[in-house]
This record gives C-alpha cells, structure tokens and sequence, in this order.
C-alpha cells in the first residue's frame, strides 16, 4: 500500500486526480468507480479544472459508483444517482449513458445487486475505484462485520453512518435505513484502489485500515490485500499513524518513472 501524506485537502484533491489522470492517459477507454460524500470533492474539483483546461478528457470513460440508498428515488437530491449526476457526470463530461449507480428502488434489489455485478464484468472490470471512508472504517456501504469476500448486495447501514450522513437530509430520520453497496470482493477485483480522507474525524480509521490488523471490524483493512493501493490523507487523518515518518521519507524518495505528478 502506498500512503502519502499531504498538507491540505486541496492538496489530497491534487495528487488523487494526478493518479486519476495517470490511469485515464493508459488507457483508451477506462473505467472509473466513483465514491460520493464530502471525501472525493477535491479530487472531483481538480479534475475538473483538469477538463476546463483541456488536460483530461471523460468522453471515452466509464464510470459505476460504489453504492446507493434503497428506496429514495433516483431524483431525489440526496439520491447517489443525483449526486453523481452532479458532482462527477456534469462537471466532468462523462456520457451519462456509460455511468451507471445501482437501482436502489428496484423491486427486486437482489436482482439489481446481481445486474450490477455482470454490468461491472460486461465493461470489463473497474480500472481505478475512488474510495472514502466513513468514521467506522466502511468502504463504499460495507459496515464493519461485512465479508471481506462480499459481492454486490443490500446493507443495513450502521446508525453511525447514518448519524454521520444526517447532515445531508432535512431530518435524521430521513437518511435511509438500507442501501445497495459493492461488496469488498467487488471493490477488491478493481485493478487499482485510491483512498482519499482528510480531517480529523478520519484519524482513527486511517490508522486502522493501513496500520490495523485484516478483519471485518475495519472494512478499510481489505485494502491490505490489495497490490496496488493508494492512499492519499492530509495531515490531520495521518495524525493517528505511526509510521508516518517511514510514508513521508518513502514517497519523498520514489523514483522519477515510478511518479504519476
Ligand atoms: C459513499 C461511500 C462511503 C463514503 C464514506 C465517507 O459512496 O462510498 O464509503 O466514502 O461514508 O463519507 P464522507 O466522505 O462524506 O465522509
């Protein structure tokens, strides 16, 4: 796992869409796999200044996000498919058309986890999958407990993430009970995996997922087992690591044709 450690969030916005834009020049159409929430916001903010200046292009992308709400419609503002509609398709000029969510109102959400899996496979896998974290160490909507081998599938969302998620509803009880997530067997068959956290409130599951033994408990420890993991953090989610020396001294000494910025 590579971990790198920067100032500021502006700055972990610069380096993740710098390894963005190396997987996007390697590859004549690649796949992309969003996270949404406020942790992939200035990586999405510098890809689209990247897209303005005329340095990336999403035309040939395909993009999946990691997970959705069951049972708000899809028009609803706080919908995933809303918000990836708005902070990632729009601004970036992905053809709506390639960039799917899951159907969180399917009737049958089995049904709709399983699409979603052949979907993933029918575009020939995810190159580079953008993940977040929540405060309780999930990935995508895998709470702690999850299989460390789950595929696509329905979740109950844990009362923190739904306490920590409030803040984008009217009312806490409005925040969904239920979603539909990529397992971490999903997640973990993406080519590459890159995490991005900033502030505080993330110190301790940073720390648990990079430093951390492997298990359910911390679901962010499946990157573990990942060859190619990035993790970006600014300073105060890197507060908690002990060998933040070792990361800043290895990253500060990686060789030129290994750097992607
Ligand atoms: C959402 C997702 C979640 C979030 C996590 C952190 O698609 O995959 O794992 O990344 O809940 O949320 P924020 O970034 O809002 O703190």
């Amino acid at each position: 796992m590579e971990v790198i450690i920067v100032p500021t969030p502006t700055d972990v916005g610069r380096v993740a869409a710098a390894k963005i834009a190396d997987v996007v020049a390697r590859r004549a159409s690649p796949v992309i796999g969003f996270a949404t929430g406020s942790s992939p916001q200035h990586l999405y903010a510098d890809l689209h200044r990247r897209v303005e200046a005329g340095v990336i292009s999403f035309a040939t992308a395909r993009g999946f996000a990691l997970d959705e709400y069951a049972g708000i419609p899809p028009a609803h503002p706080q919908s995933y498919a809303s918000v990836i509609a708005r902070d990632v398709v729009s601004p970036l000029g992905f053809d709506p058309a390639r960039v799917h969510v899951p159907d969180g109102r399917a009737t049958d959400l089995r049904g709709a986890a399983a699409d979603y899996e052949a979907a993933i496979d029918a575009a020939g896998g995810i190159d580079i999958q953008i993940l977040g974290i929540g405060s309780n160490g999930h990935i995508g909507f895998n709470e702690p407990t999850s299989s460390l081998a789950s595929r696509t599938r329905i979740k109950t969302l844990a009362q923190r993430t739904r306490e920590d998620n409030a803040r984008f509803f009217d009312s806490p009880a409005d925040v969904p009970r239920h979603c539909i997530t990529q397992g971490l067997g999903t997640i973990l068959d993406a080519r590459e995996l890159l995490l991005v956290a900033q502030g505080e409130a993330k110190a301790d599951a940073i720390a648990a997922t990079v430093e951390g033994p492997l298990g359910a408990m911390v679901p962010g420890t499946a990157l573990q087992l990942h060859p190619h993991a990035t993790v970006v953090v600014d300073e105060a989610a890197a507060s908690k690591l002990r060998l933040s020396d070792y990361y800043r001294y290895t990253y500060s000494h990686k060789p030129a044709w290994q750097r992607f910025e």
